[in-house]
């Protein structure tokens, strides 16, 4: 099969031209000014944006998490990741404590076998280098493709690890080319404040933030930094949300160290008083890092221009409101941890980045596709729009109204974050590896067309397989 894209605005990370992309079986062959060239389908893309399809380098699906699993399996959370522009994910194989990570990585990749809509990979979540994995089996991932090594150094009791753990890993990463992920919060002091809030009868869903102040996050973000200087290696910090985490981000690009942070779509819309919704409204909100107040969101803006942040994720976790949040209707801490978005990343990022001047379109994709493809080892497979990548590609029309919300969204979830928000540029057709996703607002495709793909080793590019 091959597809001739015509006239279309190609957008990459650097570039930003009109021409011709054709489309050779499941990678971009060509790109010129006027292609003349046969193909099995030509697509008029004059007055369309042609993105890369987005990457998005921190999801959660079929994750059990505060006692119960997250509402979007690889098909459900895949189908809302296709119809918001995102071709390709990483989630989090999480290792539970005592268990081997061949093991874990065998339950994962039962999740989404036959599943997938779209490409993923898998981040190890180390929670357990005691009666669990061994450093020396944690040093094999890479060479599976796993590339990456996410600890939490917080929820305290269940996926938090120590200091020693933390430390032992990045050594490990030092050596065999992982990237270190870190979920930044100081977990005994939170799970003090917790203690503490509860025992004083504050029950809320906004006490969620209140016993998770910025400071919390700002201290494990430093500590995360320092220590990874010590051991050797490189460093991304997820979901950061708050002026607090942002600058000793900042001090240690500025210093030229081996150290990247993320945001995530939500801390530039949700803030506090979010929480504070009465009936119960508050628990979709509830989300760690819990929404900061308002003027983080500047910090965040201003941090994702001047690559202080280097890339946007969802850490798209969702569960119902009314069914799962509400575990914690009496108790704060019970309330499962997460919210949707894999639907509307692209969706808003364009809407209040791009359309409001605050970012370019090109920064938009870099910020999207090229530094999540880069950083997490899938460049320039993926991420780009150049000859050899994979042919996951968006046709965006800039000029589409598009209405969010959960009424028409297609993860599982019972609520959308963004609820009523109406935006102007929405994709239209979505290729994954030159198959069609979606169009005219219908998923084309069948589960089984996502591939696993193992990642590069950080720094290295992952060429196209010359089999395919
Ligand atoms: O609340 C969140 N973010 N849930 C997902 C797990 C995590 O911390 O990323
Ligand atoms: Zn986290
Ligand atoms: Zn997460």
């Amino acid at each position: 099969m091959s597809t001739l894209i015509k006239g279309g605005r190609i957008i990459t990370a650097a570039d930003d031209y009109v021409g011709d992309v054709y489309v050779d079986g499941e990678r971009i062959s060509m790109i010129g000014e006027s292609l003349d060239v046969d193909a099995d389908r030509v697509v008029d893309a004059s007055g369309k944006y042609v993105l890369p399809g987005c990457v998005d380098p921190h999801t959660h699906l079929d994750m059990p998490f505060g006692g119960t699993v997250t509402i979007d399996d690889v098909t459900s959370g895949q189908t809302a990741a296709a119809f918001g522009g995102t071709t390709c994910h990483v989630d989090f194989c999480i290792q539970t404590p005592g268990q081997s990570f061949a093991d874990a990585l065998s339950d994962w990749h039962a999740k989404r076998e036959g599943k997938q809509l779209i490409d993923m990979g898998y981040h190890i979540a180390v929670t357990d280098l005691r009666d669990g994995g061994s450093l020396e089996e944690l040093a094999e991932l890479p060479a599976q493709g796993i590339t990456s090594y996410k600890l939490f150094m917080a929820y305290k009791g269940a996926l938090m690890v120590d200091d020693e753990t933390l430390f032992r890993t990045m050594e490990v990463a030092a050596e065999t080319g992982a990237l270190v992920m870190v979920h930044a919060e100081n977990g005994d002091a939170i799970d003090v404040l917790v203690k503490q809030a509860l025992a004083a009868g504050n029950t809320a869903p906004h006490y969620h933030a209140l016993t998770r102040p910025p400071e919390t996050e700002g201290e494990a973000t430093n500590r995360a930094i320092q220590l990874a200087r010590v051991a050797g290696a490189p460093l991304y910090v997820v979901h950061v949300s708050c002026r607090e985490a942002v600058e000793p981000i900042a001090r240690a690009r500025e210093q030229g160290w081996d150290v990247w942070g993320e945001t995530c779509t939500q801390y530039f819309f949700i803030d506090y008083t979010y929480l504070e919704r009465p009936d119960f409204e508050g628990a979709k909100y509830v989300y760690t890092p819990p929404p900061r107040a308002i003027e983080n969101q500047d910090v965040l803006w201003h941090a994702v221009r001047s690559d202080i942040l280097s890339a946007i994720s969802t850490d798209h976790c969702a569960f119902l409101w009314d069914g799962q949040k509400s575990i914690g209707r009496d108790d704060f801490s019970k309330i499962p941890n997460g919210g949707p978005g894999l639907e509307n990343r692209l969706h808003m990022i364009h809407e209040f980045g791009v359309r409001t001047g605050r970012i370019s379109l090109n920064r938009m994709v870099e910020l999207l596709a090229t530094n999540p493809a880069k950083l997490f080892g899938l460049y320039p497979r993926k991420g780009t729009i150049a000859p050899g990548s994979d042919a996951d590609i968006v046709i965006f029309d800039p000029d589409k109204r598009h209405l969010i919300t959960a009424d028409t969204q297609h993860s599982r979830t019972d609520y959308n974050l963004y609820e009523g928000t109406e935006v102007t540029g929405s994709p239209e057709i979505v290729f994954l590896r030159g198959n069609v996703l979606v169009e005219g607002g219908e998923l084309v495709a069948e589960p089984g067309v996502g591939e696993f793909v193992e990642r590069a080793a950080f720094g290295q590019e992952l060429l196209p397989a010359a089999t395919r």
